[in-house]
């Protein structure tokens, strides 16, 4: 009897063990995707491409695997959104097809019909990109990758391809991709920037059609620790003057500051033909050797809209790595794309900084808010948990009277995972810790070491808005001076901020808001 008595139990625990289990257990859907950064709804995604504005739509095209949850045979992906943060996946704009994969390229509104593929009235809008052909891969051919082009007269429902593509062969080099097109408004020509193994080629063309080489940027100068892919060129004010600077970005990877790939940026003058290094900027590379966008491992393959509204430059990027991001814990889909950002450039007596901060549209998402202001000891203090889910927030942090020593914060979970960010006053360093922060064993240099981005000074006074969606976290440091973006993949939601100092001083004021998402 004592014997089935126990059986009873055993089995009724069990039961109801695997009964709660199976209850508690969220989906990777419910766990992973994201509230409010892009991500595609089934299967794999890459760099954002072809980004342009036209008649009050944003267009984010992406690379796109849709038969895998990793990278393969390449198409466009292709979502819409009238704000920048609320995005809707539409139908793929292009497809592979006997010249090669879709590999990334750019798109511009061709204002004036110079490529004659529409009319006075209906501008068409112009795709360029990479072919990459993977039956001349296998074959061990340098010559795989080619540029093409392809248009839509109907605001991306539909896309043409040209009928004499390629447009740009190969000339010789295995790496030879990513073109971002621009209209020269001064020397009224179009501009092409691609990356070519180891630096930028520059080519030029009326119509879009037939292009010219013009120079080359980059063998010897900025980060080198891996392949150039990637590049962006635009003009922009200096910050509080009326001057104007160009900046090159240029993605990389490996070689990113903390490991696997990034993206770093220059800043010069262009004339229609060269791109040259500022003066400054070519000193401040003698100390810093490269400038980076953003100091996290998970911001690659940021590039910039074509034809935004006010001469405003945004950018957005691709919230993963190359090391690791075929591996996260992600099945139905991979990666989404970080916030689109506003990028404007500063100058100090330093060197140039290309501050990046989220689109100012994102305000108006702001929900339900909580500010306070706390009077730091050096207790482990609560900064919000019940009153806020920490899964789609937007975070102001103001410090004031900062000493020496660390700010850390804390996100976690109720299973004492956790995501540990920072100020540290004394190592003068920006950081992120994700080694405890839930499934981490993927990447060699997913968990460790810890992210750094290194400070000029010990503050005395700084500000950090963080982004924080369900599987990321982006800081912008002092208005975007320095930004940080990470991913991580908790095994319950983290719903707990809190900040512990070294200091018996000082206070925090914090403004946060959940964002309202549908
Ligand atoms: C960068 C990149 C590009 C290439 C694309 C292929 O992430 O390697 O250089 O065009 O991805 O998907």
């Amino acid at each position: 009897m004592k014997k089935i008595m126990s059986a009873l139990i055993i089995a009724a625990t069990l039961q109801s063990g695997l009964h709660a289990q199976t209850e508690a257990k969220p989906t990777e859907e419910q766990l992973y995707r994201p509230h409010f950064h892009f991500s595609p709804k089934k299967g794999w995604m890459n760099d954002p491409n072809g980004l342009y504005y036209k008649d009050g739509v944003y267009h984010l095209f992406f690379q796109y695997y849709p038969d895998g949850n990793k990278w393969g045979p390449m198409h466009w992906g292709h979502a819409t959104s009238k704000d920048l943060v609320k995005w809707e996946e539409q139908k793929i704009a292009l497809y592979p097809d006997e010249l090669g994969y879709i590999f990334s390229g750019s798109a511009v509104v061709d204002k004036n019909n110079t490529s004659g593929f529409g009319d006075a009235k209906n501008s068409p809008v112009v795709a360029v990109y990479t072919y990459h052909n993977p039956n001349r891969e296998k074959d061990g051919k340098i010559d795989v990758e080619s540029q093409g082009i392809a248009y839509s007269l109907d605001n991306s429902k539909t896309w043409t391809k040209y009928s004499a593509n390629p447009v740009l062969n190969n000339p010789g080099i295995r790496d030879f991709r990513d073109p971002k097109v621009f209209w020269d408004v001064k020397r009224k020509q179009w501009i092409m920037v691609l990356a070519a193994q180891d630096r930028a080629h520059l080519y030029s063309s009326k119509d879009l059609k037939s292009w010219s080489f013009q120079s080359e940027f980059g063998k010897d100068v900025g980060g080198h620790g891996g392949v150039w892919e990637c590049p962006d060129l635009f003009p922009i004010k200096v910050e509080g003057t009326n001057e104007e600077k160009w900046v090159l970005i240029m993605n990389i990877n490996p070689g990113g500051p903390n490991m696997g790939s990034a993206g770093q940026y220059f800043v010069g003058d262009f004339d229609g033909k060269t791109f040259k290094l500022d003066e400054l900027f070519t000193k401040q590379l003698l100390k810093d050797k490269a400038a980076w966008l953003d100091w996290g491992k998970d911001n690659y393959a940021s590039v910039s809209f074509d034809n935004v509204p006010e001469g405003k430059r945004v950018i957005i990027g691709w919230m993963s790595n190359w090391e690791y991001a075929q591996e996260v814990p992600t099945e139905g889909w991979r990666s989404a794309m970080t916030m689109a950002r506003e990028v404007s450039l500063k100058r100090t007596k330093e060197g140039y900084i290309l501050k990046n901060v989220p689109v100012s549209q994102l305000k108006s998402y702001e929900g339900k808010s909580i500010k306070k202001t706390i009077t730091l000891t050096s207790e482990n203090q609560l900064l919000t948990k019940s009153d806020m889910d920490l899964t789609k927030a937007v975070l102001d942090l103001d410090l004031k009277k900062m000493t020496a020593g660390k700010y850390t914060f804390m996100l976690k979970n109720a299973l004492g995972e956790k995501l540990v960010f920072g100020i540290d006053n004394t190592a003068k360093e920006l950081f992120i810790d994700r080694s405890q922060s839930g499934k981490t064993g993927f990447g060699n240099h997913y968990a460790t070491p810890i992210t750094k981005a290194p400070l000029n000074k010990a503050f005395a006074n700084a500000k950090m808005k963080l982004l924080i969606d369900k599987t990321s976290i982006e800081i912008f440091f002092n208005d975007g001076e320095k930004v940080l973006t990470e991913i991580f993949f908790p095994n319950e939601n983290f719903s707990e901020l809190t900040l512990a100092t070294d200091t018996q001083t000082g206070t925090l004021k914090m403004n946060a808001h959940e964002l309202l998402t549908k």
